[in-house]
């Protein structure tokens, strides 16, 4: 298959995980066949497939490109009323690619490599970002591999975290939930003579967050892998700023990932029992007069604003600084929540 096919099949497949649900209830079969993809052609006004004969009664338009079910449906215009529908049809669109480097000059370097190709970048407001049509993707990530600098393809919305927390210059800093380290790399370019320790439950991120640290030649980050059960890492309260960045539903990343919307309530139920775990313990590692950062990649109060009042009404030492609830937007990034709590 040539890249072009490859291409068409996933922007194909994409497409019908963003609407399936109203390809479910179009169709009336909840089994994935091609009765869908039948039914999905017809949805965007192309005559049906040659080689099916599946006929429905009329082809519903979808109410939106993206579909969510009845559950999800009901607390998102329990939340945002009347802007649920708009937030659907975001949801429906592809998002931009963005890139992020570790300096403006590098930055420069690599946009003279994309205006040879006639490929248009647009700068970030930080100097050290840009932002690039969804088309160009494949040809830039490409690209990306030839340079002899590093740069990460890095949603807009995670790149503004480090506008959001305080001055870490000379801090001993806690990246508890690093993963494979997108964060810990704009920390570790702030933290100057400070400590930054960067944890996670997974070994193979820890691994991919130093090959990553090394190649933007940041050096002192300590890696620390964690225990599952929350309640065996040891803790004292040293830190001048712990940050979670917690597991969550990434209901605010449907559109690069719009196979997420389709996890059962359960598994959601117990990601949020881990991130008011994950508050509740690693809060106490955070030293008198220092911070707190939690963050997640939801759209949903439950896992932002709602888990913050239930620590909070537990933890009085605690106080609520700043809250960011960042949607998705078009030409902006994913939906994110991030918000920054002092330790009186
Ligand atoms: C949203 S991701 C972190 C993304 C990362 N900070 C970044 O910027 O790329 C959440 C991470 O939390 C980790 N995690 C889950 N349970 C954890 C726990 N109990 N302690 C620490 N990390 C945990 C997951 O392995 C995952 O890497």
């Amino acid at each position: 298959m040539g890249k072009r096919d490859r291409n068409l099949v996933s922007d194909l497949v994409f497409g019908m995980l963003r609407c399936w649900e109203g390809l479910v209830k179009t169709t009336g079969e909840e089994t994935p066949g091609l009765v869908h993809l039948n039914a999905y052609v017809q949805t965007l006004g192309h005559e049906p497939l040659a080689f099916r004969d599946d006929s429905f009664e009329k082809v519903a338009p979808l109410q939106s490109l993206f579909t969510v079910n009845d559950e999800q449906n009901k607390r998102g215009k329990d939340q945002f009323g009347d802007n649920w529908d708009s937030l659907l049809e975001t949801f429906a669109e592809r998002s931009e690619v963005f890139l992020k480097f570790r300096n403006a000059a590098e930055l420069e370097l690599f946009q003279e490599v994309l205006e040879e190709l006639d490929i248009k970048g647009e700068v970030l407001p930080s100097g050290k970002g840009m932002k690039l049509n969804p088309d160009d993707g494949g040809k830039v990530r490409s690209l990306i591999k030839e340079q002899k600098f590093p740069i990460e393809v890095q949603d807009y919305s995670c790149q503004q975290v480090i506008d959001f927390l305080p001055n870490i210059e000379g801090k001993k800093v806690w990246d508890v939930c690093a993963g494979n380290g997108g964060k810990t790399l704009d920390l570790a370019s702030h933290v100057g003579g400070g400590q930054l320790i960067a944890s996670d439950i997974s070994e193979s991120k820890l691994i991919e967050l130093q090959r990553r640290v090394t190649a933007w030649t940041y050096q002192g980050i300590q890696t620390r892998l964690l225990s599952k059960n929350i309640s065996q890492t040891a803790i004292d309260a040293s830190f001048d700023l712990v940050y979670l960045d917690v597991p969550c539903s990434g209901s605010g990343t449907w559109r690069r990932s719009p196979w997420l919307k389709m996890w059962e309530a359960e598994v959601i139920e117990d990601v949020m029992e881990t991130q008011q775990e994950l508050l509740q313990h690693f809060a106490k590692s955070v030293k008198q007069g220092g911070k707190l950062a939690y963050s997640t990649c939801s759209i949903w109060k439950e896992e932002n604003q709602e888990q913050i009042q239930t620590f909070l009404k537990e933890n009085p030492l605690f106080q609520l600084e700043e809250e960011h609830q960042l949607l998705p937007e078009k030409g902006k990034g994913d939906g994110f929540y991030f918000c920054l709590l002092s330790k009186t």
